[in-house]
């Protein structure tokens, strides 16, 4: 027997966890008894991805969260794409593997700072990204995707004014593709703010049939450099259809394994962080092991918990980001 440290209801226990025990035949049986779908976000590692129901970016993600009949979903992802799917599913129960997965997006935009500035603008229509907490969406008056975020402004009158908030790189691509004049919230990722332009450049002249393929998250100087950019369905799906035989993918490296996965013969070479560590591995993702997504079925715990005034508000906004997403057919 090995211990697996398990967070607990917002606190560190032990778990112990038989070594012979095959973990993607003791998920399936558990799944089946509870009535349980894992839905997986694209950077999770790849035997979360191999045993999940529902494998996704964000948009699609929350879809399937939406419309599950399931009695529990297990999120593999990170804190708000599970508060999400509480958002939408508040009667089922919604666990995540390690609570301590987190956010540097959602954590650059506290609620109370963020309530100050739209304060200061009551003449604008708030669009959130959907990487940031319940209390934003409350603030919100939209939530939005990569997928639909450029959709989602363009559904608004050409007049309308917009705060765009929490990723400023996202919201300065989609100021580029709608010519629109945004108010952005100064926020970031830190795994999209750390590639190098400069090694993706070297990269190039190595691969030069190689082509750039990057996630709107990243700076403006790197998505720059990109032939292609979307979010990671749309990243995976231009791969797919794509002639090119080689691809240098700026986003987190999860997305790799179902890259390769759908085009075997195709090479996929993950682009350079600016230093020498494995940032653009997201270190909040990859907080979730196929030992703790066992766990946490098995235990039913951690457990989404939500205050319900906020639910309903923070429901609001992302009920609206679907029905526009469903009558755009996204
Ligand atoms: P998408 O899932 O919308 O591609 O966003 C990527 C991301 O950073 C999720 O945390
Ligand atoms: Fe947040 Fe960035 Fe990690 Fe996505 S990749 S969860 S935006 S820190």
């Amino acid at each position: 027997m090995y211990n697996d440290k398990t967070l607990l209801d917002g606190g560190v226990v032990e778990s112990s966890i038989d070594p012979a025990l095959d973990l993607f035949d003791e998920i399936e049986k558990l799944k089946k008894e509870k009535n349980a779908i894992i839905l997986a976000h694209y950077y999770q590692d790849s035997d979360i991805q191999d045993i999940a129901d529902y494998i996704g970016d964000s948009l699609g993600l929350s879809q399937q969260a939406a419309s599950t009949n399931a009695d529990v979903i297990v999120f593999a992802g990170v804190h708000f794409m599970a508060e999400t799917a509480k958002i939408l599913c508040p009667d089922k129960k919604v666990l995540l593997p390690d609570l301590r997965a987190g956010c540097s997006l959602a954590d650059s935009c506290p609620p109370d700072k963020f309530k100050a500035f739209t304060n200061k603008h009551p003449d604008h229509t708030v669009i959130s990204y959907i990487n940031c907490t319940a209390e934003i969406k409350a603030l919100t008056d939209i939530v939005c995707t990569s997928s639909n975020a450029v959709q989602i402004v363009n559904s608004l009158p050409v007049d309308e004014k917009i705060i765009f908030a929490p990723d400023k790189n996202l919201g300065r691509w989609v100021m580029e593709k709608t010519g629109r004049d945004m108010l952005l919230w100064d926020g970031a990722c830190m795994v999209h703010e750390i590639f190098s332009r400069e090694k993706i450049t070297r990269l190039k002249v190595r691969y030069p049939e190689a082509i750039i393929i990057a996630h709107p998250e990243c700076e403006q100087p790197v998505l720059e450099l990109a032939e292609f950019i979307g979010s990671t369905t749309a990243l995976l799906n231009y791969t797919k259809k794509s002639d090119a035989m080689q691809f240098i993918v700026a986003t987190e490296t999860g997305i790799l394994h179902q890259m390769a996965l759908a085009s075997p013969s195709k090479t996929f070479i993950p682009a350079p962080p600016n230093n020498n560590c494995a940032c653009n591995d997201c270190p909040h993702m990859k907080l979730n092991t196929l030992e703790k997504l066992y766990s946490c079925l098995k235990n039913e715990s951690p457990e989404i918990q939500m205050n319900e005034g906020v639910r309903l508000k923070a429901e609001k906004s992302i009920r609206r980001m679907l029905d526009i997403s469903a009558q755009l057919g996204l």
